[in-house]
């Protein structure tokens, strides 16, 4: 009972990391909104949760849905605990221009800055009046990708770095106002979701792929959604309460060095 009594809101929970975060926080007592597009995949998950959760429509790039929520929260509970900012795309597939710097379309750079980074000013920005009275925390999904250049999702790369920015001013902005809100960022790399779909494919190469991705991992193996869920637990709950403007990676190593790490010859 880690959360008991928090109300939290997670946004991109009806799959992949936001899903296991979902259901891990309300398994720890809180009541969880699960916000997402994809809406019978969100109303499942809510209902495999039971009576500690509700679905959402939030599209979290639509600065009118989040004070429609916000209001609905604020009549509803009086306050808001915990928002995971999770929502996320990496921008590949059918529909999307090629993703690196050379070809990358100026609508697509935005539209992936309007889900990723918008989606992620905008919670902070609504979730801040719900929280001041009373404290709280809000986590935002960064990634390794944040951290070093990604030649073909360059657009995704550049939300993922500046969520990491854009968390700190909101934690030092926080404790500038004593409104005891801290603000920080995961930073996964290589989770097995559904986001990896369009890079590993479905057919007879995705085991392939997923070796030639497991052979770059020190730990040797892709990590699963609670793996960075009970990451998101420890900073939801109040065991982080000296912890704002912080990182913490989720990457069975990945940033601890590079595969070019001087070794010796024998
Ligand atoms: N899986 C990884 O390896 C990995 C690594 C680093 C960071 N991340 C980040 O973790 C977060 C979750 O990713 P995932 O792997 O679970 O992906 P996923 O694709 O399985 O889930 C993302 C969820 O976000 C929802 N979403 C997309 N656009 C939305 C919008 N406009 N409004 C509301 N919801 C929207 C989707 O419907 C989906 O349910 C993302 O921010 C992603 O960038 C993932």
């Amino acid at each position: 009972m880690r959360l008991k009594n928090k109300i939290a809101l997670v946004t991109g929970a009806s799959q992949g990391i936001g899903e296991s975060i979902a259901k891990i926080f309300a398994a720890e007592g809180a009541f969880v909104i699960i916000a997402d597009v994809k809406d019978s995949k969100g109303i499942k998950v809510a209902n495999d949760i039971g009576q500690n959760a509700r679905y959402a429509h939030l599209d979290v790039s639509d600065e009118l849905k989040w004070k429609k929520i916000a209001s609905e929260i604020k009549k509803e509970f009086g306050r808001l605990d915990v928002l995971v900012n999770n929502a996320g795309i990496i921008g590949l597939g059918e529909d999307w221009s090629p993703q690196n710097p050379e070809a990358c379309s100026l609508d697509d750079w935005h539209r992936i800055h309007a889900v990723n980074l918008d989606g992620v000013f905008l919670g902070c920005k609504y979730a801040i009046p719900l929280m001041k009275d009373n404290g709280g925390s809000i986590i935002n999904m960064s990634s390794r990708s944040g951290l070093v250049g990604v030649p073909n999702a360059c657009g995704y790369a550049s939300t993922k770095a500046a969520i990491k920015n854009h968390s700190k001013s909101v934690a030092l902005y926080c404790c500038e106002k004593g409104y005891g809100i801290r603000c920080n960022c995961l930073c996964p790399a290589a989770i097995m979701t559904p986001i990896w779909d369009e890079m590993l494919g479905t057919d007879i190469g995705r085991a392939e792929a997923i070796n030639a991705i497991e052979s770059t991992i020190p730990m040797g193996k892709m990590g699963l959604p609670e793996d960075v869920a009970y990451a998101a637990l420890y900073l939801a709950s109040d065991e982080s309460k000296y912890l704002t403007g912080s990182e913490i990676d989720i990457d069975g190593g990945v940033l601890a060095g590079t595969a070019s790490s001087p070794k010796p010859k024998r």
